[in-house]
């Protein structure tokens, strides 16, 4: 999902840009087939494309699927980076590094970049351990750029948090959403403007790229709906402990945007103005506003 927006928009500024891939290949870009749990592929791809930037979106976000399989999580989430660190490192390549809200405990919220992470799931732990091998692109050269429950229109196979309430709402079928679970929605436009700045004034450290608004995600499907003028009705708001998830996940990982906003051009956007882009994209798309 954010992979596709970042190579669509970096094309777009007049960027050379190779789009890995390990089963889905991308619409734009020079597409490369990469599984980047192997070093010696991911050696190989960094010498040949010899890029400036290295921007990893890739992951395995699956949550619950991390629970189960928390060897794999480390793997792709983890070990994938270290390997991209150490070309990017031999190369001169500044790396970015795509993170999680998920770093963090929910205990708080509004975390800043010096709050300490503290994982309560697999998908969370894989990821912190990810951030502390993006640093093995040595000094001055990475940046840990973290999101919050990222949406937009991406692949149609891989629904997200505002993708779903389109298609359910849009069929006028019943949602149940958690009213008690709070985080940042990101809209993946504004974050891939976000990252590529970032990758083009060397932005360095850890970065808080998320929306700018707390909201739990029973309002952001109803302000979803009711900005598509979708019945958002239809949505019933739910506690988590009535979902059966295998990972636990936390209370509150809203993020505390300040930091970026004052470095960035691009602003993170407010939930309001996420899903009003969100909505204006989808009629972009089907042709109906240019
Ligand atoms: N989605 C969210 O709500 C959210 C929230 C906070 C942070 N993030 C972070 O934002 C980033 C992008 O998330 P997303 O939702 O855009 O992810 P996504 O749609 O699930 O895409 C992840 C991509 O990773 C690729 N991948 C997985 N294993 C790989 C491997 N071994 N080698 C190479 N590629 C591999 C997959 O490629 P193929 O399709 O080709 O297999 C897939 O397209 C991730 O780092 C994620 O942790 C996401």
């Amino acid at each position: 999902m954010l992979g596709n927006k970042i190579v669509e928009q970096a094309i777009a500024k007049g960027h050379e840009v190779y789009s890995t891939y390990r089963h889905n290949p991308p619409r734009l870009g020079v597409p490369l087939v990469l599984d980047q749990t192997i070093q010696a592929e991911v050696e190989k791809v960094v010498s040949l494309a010899s890029p400036d930037a290295i921007v990893n979106s890739a992951a395995l976000t699956d949550v619950d699927l991390c629970e189960e399989l928390p060897e794999m999580a480390r793997f792709v989430n983890s070990i994938s980076v270290s390997h991209l660190a150490s070309s990017a490192s031999a190369h001169k390549a500044f790396l970015v590094q795509v993170s999680t809200d998920y770093v963090f405990s929910g205990e708080k919220g509004m975390y800043s970049e010096t709050d300490p992470p503290s994982p309560v799931n697999e998908y969370g732990r894989s990821k912190l351990e990810g951030e502390e091998m993006a640093r093995l692109a040595g000094e001055g050269n990475w940046c840990v750029a973290r999101a919050s429950v990222v949406y937009g229109w991406g692949r149609p196979q891989r629904g997200n948090a505002a993708t779903y309430v389109y298609d359910k709402l849009s069929k006028g079928e019943q949602i149940r959403m958690v009213q008690d679970q709070y985080c940042s929605p990101t809209y993946n436009d504004n974050l891939a403007r976000m990252i590529l700045e970032i990758v083009e004034k060397r932005v360095l450290g850890v970065m808080h790229t998320s929306g700018a608004t707390r909201i739990n995600r029973y309002d952001f499907a109803v302000l979803i709906g009711k900005t598509l003028g979708l019945d958002a009705g239809l949505i019933v708001p739910v506690d988590s402990a009535s979902i059966p998830w295998k990972a636990k996940r936390p209370r509150d990982s809203s993020l505390n945007v300040q930091k970026c906003a004052g470095v960035l051009d691009e602003k993170p956007m407010s939930a309001a103005e996420g899903a009003e882009s969100f909505w204006k994209e989808a009629k972009v798309r089907a042709g109906q506003v240019a």
